[in-house]
């Protein structure tokens, strides 16, 4: 099949999963799409519409989704949903219902059945994951980890929760899984047509397009209770304000609260930080020999691509912050790269020097002076989610 043939099946790919895809997933399903055999593109695409085409689809969707997940992921933002949210909640004394919307491999789950337990929720309480991908719920479902996954779970917990790598039979039981595309509606309930007391869904929006985005967070809003929270993961704040959708700021967390209802959970002010040691400058690593046709600026720009392909991967990888600082010596105008550093910084409580890194990618973004990349947001997003970022850590600064 020729690109202009495969156009069409890509943007179906695209659209059922609501993903804004990367080159990288687009060069991979065109691989897979290749197999489908040669010049039957329409063809193709309306067996993939149709239902005898589902485990075909199935597949291809898989070829972009990325199901890095674990257990206890990001606990900072956990303990603050924990102290300032499930809390406050379990007090009402009644079964609370969460539901875990792209659970991948379960690990979401399990850590939100075990915070629950802790915090001492009604036996009733229930979560329930959902994911596309059925090879990834066939594996949640057993609520079992490798020794590997479970060094993250805090000592305590795992002895009190776990039993040889899974999670004990009564936690066990308040699970439900189901198969759900978040582009599809109806979205599920949390029982009967009750709605849910929180929705996490971290992770996930940040491969989708802006207009799926905005459709999915609707979704969430018309199935949470009033008072209910939404939990997105601290990487992508919604870049646009919800009118149903209140900012819960909280000490190294953030998450959005249904408008009416009971309990609202009171926002805590934000620490304040301890001043930052000066950093010494980055110095560009140079390895191995770099082709003379190469300016600076390029440079910056490869190698913030490669930070940006580790995350459309789904890894959490341990060069991130340093490849965006030697990305940004040698490419200071690239805006997204400075952005990413301040949501990196602001995970980390460091707020002073995230609102600085913020601050420097707005200036440039509305001088005009901002380099393009290939991030997923575009330089008119952006400067919007700087204006947000801006706002959340400003009490600090
Ligand atoms: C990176 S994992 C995140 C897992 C977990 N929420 C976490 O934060 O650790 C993203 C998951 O979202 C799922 N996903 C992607 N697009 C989806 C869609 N349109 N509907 C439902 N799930 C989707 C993928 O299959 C994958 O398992």
């Amino acid at each position: 099949m020729n690109a202009p043939e495969l156009e069409p099946l890509l943007q179906f790919v695209a659209q059922r999963t609501g993903t804004h895809l990367s080159r990288q997933q687009r060069e991979r399903l065109a691989v897979e799409l290749e197999k489908l055999g040669p010049g039957r593109a329409l063809l193709h695409l309306a067996r993939l519409q149709s239902r005898e085409g589902a485990l075909e689809l199935a597949r291809l969707l898989a070829v972009v989704s990325v199901h890095k997940t674990d257990l206890f992921r990001d606990e900072p933002q956990l303990q603050a949903l924990e102290t300032h949210v499930l809390r406050p909640l379990v007090a009402l004394g009644r079964p609370l219902s969460v539901w875990s919307a792209g659970c991948s491999t379960g690990e979401e789950v399990a850590t939100l059945l075990v915070l629950l337990a802790d915090a001492g929720a009604h036996p009733e309480s229930s979560v329930l994951g959902t994911d596309l991908s059925d090879a990834a719920l066939a594996q949640a479902k057993r609520l079992s980890f490798s020794p590997e996954v479970l060094k993250r779970v805090p000592r305590e917990l795992l002895a009190r929760y776990f039993r040889e790598g899974t999670l004990i039979a009564p936690l066990m039981a308040r699970a439900r899984f189901a198969q759900h595309n978040l582009m599809d509606r109806p979205y599920p309930f949390a029982s009967a047509d009750g709605p849910f007391d929180v929705i996490v869904c971290r992770n996930v929006l940040i491969y989708f397009t802006a207009e799926a985005a905005r459709a999915t967070v609707n979704g969430f809003v018309e199935r949470l209770r009033p008072g209910g929270v939404l939990v997105l993961s601290t990487a992508e704040p919604l870049l646009e304000p919800v009118p149903e959708l209140t900012t819960l700021r909280l000490p190294g967390a953030f998450f959005y609260q249904r408008d009416g209802g009971a309990p609202a959970p009171a926002p805590v002010p934000v620490v304040a930080q301890k001043p930052v040691a000066p950093r010494p400058p980055p110095r560009p690593a140079i390895t191995g020999e770099v082709p003379v046709v190469l300016t600076p600026e390029d440079e910056g720009r490869k190698l913030f691509e490669l930070v940006l392909e580790w995350a459309a991967n789904g890894e959490d990888h341990p060069e991130t912050e340093a490849g965006l600082r030697k990305a940004l010596y040698l490419a200071p105008q690239l805006a997204s790269a400075r952005y990413l550093l301040g949501l990196i910084l602001e995970r980390r409580g460091a707020l002073a020097d995230a609102a600085g890194e913020y601050r420097r990618a707005l200036l440039m973004l509305e001088a005009g002076r901002a380099m393009a990349s290939s991030f997923f947001l575009n330089n008119e997003r952006l400067k919007q989610a700087c204006k947000l970022a801006l706002k959340r850590v400003a009490p600090v600064t």
